[in-house]
């Protein structure tokens, strides 16, 4: 087996191979001025399996051509399977028709993964609210890795949080919230969110007593920070202890830092899913451990 990683997730790729012991392929990818891509692989394969790791952040749409313009190479070079790792995949949030004529964008990303002929797939918590599992986007297999017990952990063991309440900020987090708190055996709520807007959301926490306690506070992602800095802000006033942001993948759109520590965020921890200053916790042994299963 070999892995290639995409620009995306160059450092997780080579911890990702270092897990699996297996080489990691040495790809040049570079941009030309026009913005088109050129990729050379420098080494040869040999009717191997190969592992294709690419996040799909910061240009989606740019990085799944890259990982697209990959498969189909290696293919040909005589890949035996193509492994897609995506630790983070984008687009899951769009997946269904909000308002008539528009796309549903997660449904054509997991065509195009597909088309490319990828053989499976492994993705990191990926956004299922509506849809019940990986199945219903891919006709292969399709395998959800989670970081938030890895998440717990570093929670525990690090930042020694004591007796903490997991909150989940609204209803889609709470599958996330739900696994930290079953690692820790911890108390578990989950408050209410209303979007207004990209960066604009109304909480209501419901029965949570925070004062005098620490908070665990779970979602899959972080973009605007609007969310976790809404709740962390009410939560404050009403007398936490500690607020400890845990979070899967850390998009941290301009500005989201600040607002976040401005709300009286006092940690944040995401995993490695996408590069960011908080990513703590690493995803490569879970992705490898997923992969050693399957073979
Ligand atoms: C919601 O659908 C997600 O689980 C996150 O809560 C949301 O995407 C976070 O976005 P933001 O940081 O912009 O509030």
């Amino acid at each position: 087996m070999i892995v290639v990683s995409g620009s995306a997730s160059n450092h997780l790729g080579f911890l990702v191979a270092k897990e699996l012991s297996c080489k990691q392929l040495t790809t040049e990818v570079r941009m030309f001025p026009d913005g088109e891509r050129y990729i050379r692989f420098a080494e040869r394969i040999d009717g191997e399996d190969v592992v294709v790791i690419q996040s799909l952040y910061k240009n989606p749409d740019s990085l799944i051509t890259e990982y697209g313009f990959m498969v189909r190479t290696l293919l040909e070079f005589g890949a035996r399977r193509i492994l897609g790792v995506f630790p983070y995949l984008a687009y899951l949030r769009q997946d269904q028709r909000f308002k008539d004529g528009e796309v549903v964008s997660s449904k054509v990303v997991s065509w195009m993964i597909e088309r490319f002929d990828t053989s499976e797939v492994f993705v990191v918590d990926p956004h299922l609210h509506r849809l019940a599992g990986l199945k219903e986007l891919f006709n292969i297999p399709a395998h959800n890795i989670s970081a938030m017990p890895n998440l717990a952990h570093y929670a525990k063991e690090v930042l020694n949080a004591t007796n903490p309440i997991i909150v989940a900020p609204d209803e889609e987090a709470s599958q996330w919230a739900y696994k930290v708190a079953s690692e820790l055996n911890a108390e578990f709520k989950v408050a209410e969110k209303k979007r207004m807007g990209d960066n604009d959301v109304i909480i209501h926490l419901g029965d949570i007593s925070p004062a005098g306690k620490d908070i665990l506070l779970v979602d899959d992602m972080v973009s605007t920070g609007g969310t976790l800095a809404t709740i962390s802000k009410d939560l404050k006033l009403l007398g936490a202890r500690r607020i400890i942001a845990l979070v899967t993948h850390g998009l941290f759109a301009e500005g989201s830092y600040e607002r976040l520590q401005d709300a009286g965020v006092d940690y944040i921890v995401t995993s490695d899913s996408v590069p960011n200053p908080y990513a703590l916790v690493t995803v490569a042994p879970l992705i490898a451990d997923a992969i050693r299963q399957e073979l």
